[in-house]
């Protein structure tokens, strides 16, 4: 690792996957990681801007870039795609697992179809990247995971009702720090909390005036403002943090 911190921010010659990357955190993420210098692979799902963008970082960045169709529910979806993308871009050095969603309602007016598609999304979902990447990773015998998770598994956030969303995300910051410890020989697992930040899922009402009223900074974040930190984390800056959880809320939990 190079001593300048400049040079170990560099991401030149690594390969990043980030799913959820047609939109909001991710797509910022996507981007941060390819004006680094990493070659990326970009996870979508419904929204396929991502093949377009995809392309754009390609010749803005003058790197190697893919647009891979996933559904992270689906498991042989998953493996497939990461078998591609091994193909593809020789090797994955950074997985960021970010696709999430959230179906904001009272448990008492949820449908169990409600309950079960949160859970397929996002506690399936994190569990089929983390197991099958990890199993590259372990080949590989190097790797970094980051999840994002939310500020939701540290707080109950008021107004917005979201018990099962927030269930979701305690369990995904649980399985990122205990992942990290079962991994230490070959990869560092990190889980960022992002508070309200303006993207399709913070959009609502109720998120804009929960972060006007109750964050320190009075305002949502800015997707361009999570960038650093993610890549902070992907990067050789980062080689002495392993199982953190790094909240990101403009001072929401305080
Ligand atoms: P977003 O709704 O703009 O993006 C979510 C992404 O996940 C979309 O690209 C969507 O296509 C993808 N996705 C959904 N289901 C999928 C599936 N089955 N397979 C593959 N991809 C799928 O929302 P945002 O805000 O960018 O969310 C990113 C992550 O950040 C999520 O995990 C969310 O829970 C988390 N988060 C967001 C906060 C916010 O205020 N925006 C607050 C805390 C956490």
């Amino acid at each position: 690792t190079p001593t300048n911190v400049l040079e170990q921010l560099s991401l030149r010659g690594k390969v990043a996957v980030v799913n959820g990357a047609a939109d909001g955190i991710g797509l910022a993420v996507a981007e941060a990681m390819a004006e680094a210098g990493a070659n990326v692979a970009l996870w979508y799902n419904s929204n396929d801007r991502a093949v377009q963008k995809s392309q754009e970082l390609a010749s803005t960045h003058g790197i190697k870039t893919t647009a891979n169709k996933v559904d992270v529910s689906n498991a042989e979806s998953v493996q497939n795609t990461l078998s591609q993308v091994v193909k593809d871009l020789g090797k994955i050095d950074i997985f960021v697992a970010n696709a999430g969603m959230a179906i904001s309602k009272p448990i008492l007016e949820q449908t169990l179809d409600e309950y079960h598609k949160q859970m397929s999304v996002n506690v399936d979902g994190i569990v089929h990247c983390s197991k099958f990447v990890g199993e590259i990773f372990k080949r590989q015998g190097f790797g970094n995971l980051i999840i994002t998770s939310s500020m939701s598994a540290h707080i109950v956030n008021v107004p917005t009702d979201q018990p099962v969303y927030n269930g979701t995300k305690s369990f995904i910051t649980h399985f990122g720090k205990s992942l990290a410890r079962e991994w230490r020989e070959f990869a560092r697992v990190n889980i960022v909390s992002p508070g309200f930040f303006d993207t399709k899922m913070g959009a609502s009402p109720n998120c804009i005036n929960e972060a006007y009223r109750m964050s320190a900074l009075g305002r949502q974040g800015h997707t361009k403002e999570i960038k650093g930190l993610y890549l902070y984390l992907a990067s050789d800056a980062s080689t002495y943090m392993t199982g953190s959880d790094v909240l990101i809320d403009g001072g929401y939990v305080l």
